[in-house]
């Protein structure tokens, strides 16, 4: 069988073409554009049966990146496996944000600073690596409840080269670094938390529900039961950071502006919205001698 009749052929249960050249593409170890531009290839027997089963069972659900154990997140290649959350474009955002605030704070001020980020829920590590990647002198403590999930990001981050910049915690939030900690430890505090609400799952595809870790997706009844205790614990810290740069639900930003003005009274509150004009981040500056600017 050649690469033009197992695509088509695969047509019967999967919809998506590019979702089926990708596994095609993994079946046969070649890349997606070799198949585009050979549709005349021969496959081997083993990578046709291999394609037949992975179709099969992206086509009962399983997301295409525990099948092919990747995703790309910023341009850059993650290794992936079930039980641990596949990270989202949307969050590439987040990465954007820091950027800003370092270029506008730290760089022009203070040549050859070493930022200290600190990754609340590091995953796969996706936010933790992209951003040792890109910032050279920055250091970054990732933070996970998760053992897989810790596991799969010191994996990537061995891979991406950065490893020697990242520090891993197993921790419940800050707990395990708050008690550790003798004087102000980070510049940036960031985090993509679970805030789904446990009554918003019909929100959730069941893809999703089905095969991503529950403990990634909910964050207690209203979806912020996490974003409180993370709070709670900020202002129990004697060193707080100077930014807390968060991503929220859709539809989670006037509850967040009451639960912000609870713990953090006044303190000056950038919200972003992502590219459908949905409200999806927001940026807490806690320190005075500096400005918050947007973009
Ligand atoms: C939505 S996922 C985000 C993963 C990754 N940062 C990303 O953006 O793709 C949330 C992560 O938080 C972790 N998590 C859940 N509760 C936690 C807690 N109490 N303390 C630390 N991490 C937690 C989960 O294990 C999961 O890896």
């Amino acid at each position: 069988m050649n690469v033009s009749c197992a695509l088509s052929d695969a047509r019967a249960i999967l919809s998506d073409q590019t979702e089926a050249e990708i596994l095609l593409s993994f079946a046969m170890r070649r890349k997606r554009e070799f198949l585009i531009s050979h549709p005349e290839a021969k496959i081997l027997p083993t990578a046709l049966r291999r394609f037949r089963m992975l179709s099969a069972k992206r086509s009962s659900g399983v997301p295409i990146a525990y099948l092919t154990g990747h995703k790309e997140f910023y341009g850059l290649d993650f290794c992936m496996e079930p039980g641990v959350f596949i990270p989202r474009p949307e969050t590439e955002i987040l990465v954007e944000e820091v950027f800003n605030v370092y270029r506008k704070n730290y760089e022009l001020r203070m040549t050859n600073y070493k930022l200290r980020i600190c990754d609340i829920g590091t995953g796969s590590g996706c936010l933790a690596i992209t951003l040792a990647k890109h910032l050279s002198k920055a250091h970054v403590t990732a933070v996970d409840i998760s053992p897989k999930a810790l596991k799969l990001a010191k994996k990537n981050a061995q891979i991406h080269s950065v490893a020697d910049r990242i520090t891993f915690f197993k921790s419940d939030l800050l707990d395990v670094i708050a008690s550790k900690v003798k004087q102000s430890p980070f510049d940036i505090i960031i985090t993509n938390l679970p805030y789904i609400g446990l009554n918003e799952d019909n929100f959730v595809s069941k893809e999703v529900l089905d095969y991503e870790p529950a403990q990634a997706l909910f964050g207690g009844e209203t979806g912020l039961e996490l974003f409180e205790k993370l709070f709670q614990q900020i202002i129990a810290m004697r060193f707080k950071p100077q930014w807390l740069i968060a991503e929220i639900g859709f539809s989670q930003q006037q509850a967040l502006a009451k639960l912000i003005k609870k713990y953090f009274g006044n303190t000056a509150v950038l919200w972003k919205n992502d590219l459908a004009g949905l409200p999806r981040m927001f940026t807490i500056f806690f320190n005075k001698s500096a400005s918050l600017r947007s973009a």
